[in-house]
């Protein structure tokens, strides 16, 4: 793989320890992708902020990282949400051990320079590049996203490679970076008698085609998605299984079906309860289109169970002052801001044996984090069976 002079010299460690950590990390991912060089990038989002999932040695690692002399990232960076609320931990049960190992996490990344962000709708908050700019995103659901619906160009970055990205600015220049590499491998038709509508169905849809294609999929037999619920929970489902980075809709030549019976199969795994004790909103983490939807449906209701509402700060913030987290706190639900729906102790804290919500990609996750049973429902039917 080609490098600039600049950059062979990062490697061998003129620049200090963190770039040459990061360099190793871009040049071996770029040899077993065969790429022929690296890219400058706009914007890297980096994952691997929750304690939960990247433990000691990810906090370790981090440490190392920014304790080297001089090390800032590069480019624009956001950083997925963490595993809790960083001001109301405490008040929601989180440990104190837990939080501890969490705020230095956080530490690390500030130190390094990040945009205040925890999120994993990145695309909500901040102004987004030109169609064809490429960028470094980790978190899946936001890079499939990103190529599927912004037309910037990403591959599905691990936590380690966008942590390199940001640190040098730059990334592999293969896959989905290369407009070649953006047509559709193999197409998932869809044969049902009714039209899809919701995050489940859309949900559903993406994991059942997470599945079943690993490179570009290419969707038939649907109009295109204009709703950004039903957008977001086909990329986050699809990121969960498998390792496509995009879709388009379209036909394409090798084609699947996907009818009522691979719906109700698909569904079925996702889905093991009839009901569930507590509701969880938010994975892929709520925008403001949803929560002004959601503050419109639970208007004068009250919630008979335990609901939780994962967003950032910064989308509850412009929520609270248009009125809409008044009318959602006033229907009995907890926000809980900058923490992953899945990732976080709050879940097993709340000693529920199930947990109904609308997303694919939390069934998927919190069953097998935290054990869980799950009902997977659309919000308006999880409304009219929780909320009076
Ligand atoms: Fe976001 Fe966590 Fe779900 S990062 S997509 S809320 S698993």
């Amino acid at each position: 793989m080609y490098l600039t002079q600049r950059e062979e010299r990062a490697l061998e460690g003129e620049y200090g320890e963190a770039l040459e950590i990061a360099y190793r990390v871009l040049v071996a991912t770029g040899r077993l992708a065969n790429a022929k060089r690296l890219v400058p990038i706009k914007w890297a989002h980096v994952s691997g902020v929750s304690y939960l999932t990247i433990g000691e040695y990810g906090l370790d690692f981090l440490r190392k990282i920014s304790k080297s002399r001089g090390t800032k990232f590069k480019v624009f960076t956001t950083v997925n949400p963490c595993g809790m609320d960083l001001e109301n931990w405490d008040a929601l049960g989180i440990p104190a051990d837990y939080a501890e190992k969490q705020l230095k996490i956080i530490a690390c990344y500030e130190k390094l320079g990040i945009a205040n962000s925890f999120t994993c709708v990145p695309f909500q908050s901040y102004r987004v590049p030109r169609h064809g700019t490429h960028i470094a995103w980790a978190e899946s659901s936001a890079a499939i996203y990103a190529n599927s619906i912004l037309g910037l160009k990403t591959n599905r970055e691990s936590a380690v490679s966008a942590l390199a990205s940001a640190l040098t600015g730059k990334t592999v220049y293969s896959d989905l970076h290369l407009e070649r590499n953006r047509k559709p491998s193999k197409g998932i038709r869809v044969s049902l008698k009714r039209s899809l509508t919701g995050s489940v169905d859309y949900g559903v849809l993406g994991y059942f085609a997470g599945k079943q294609v690993n490179g570009v999929i290419g969707f038939s037999g649907i109009r295109q998605i204009k709703d950004i619920a039903e957008t977001k929970a086909l990329c986050a489902a699809i990121g969960t299984v498998g390792s496509s980075g995009m879709f388009v809709l379209g036909r394409t030549g090798e084609t699947i079906d996907f009818t009522e019976k691979e719906y109700e199969e698909t569904l079925a795994d996702l889905s093991d309860s009839e009901t569930g004790e507590a509701v969880v909103f938010g994975c892929p983490q709520m925008t403001m289109e949803e929560l002004y939807n959601l503050s419109k449906a639970v208007n004068g209701k009250h919630f008979r169970k335990r609901c939780i509402v994962f967003c950032s700060s910064k989308v509850y913030e412009l929520a609270k002052s248009r009125g809409y987290a008044k009318i959602i706190e006033g229907s009995g639900a907890t926000f809980v801001r900058d923490a992953c729906a899945d990732f976080t102790p709050l879940i097993s804290s709340l000693k529920v044996g199930s947990v109904i919500t609308d997303s694919a990609k939390g069934a998927h996750y919190m069953k097998r984090v935290h054990g869980v049973k799950i009902a997977l429902k659309d919000t308006k039917e999880i409304l009219s069976e929780c909320a009076t």
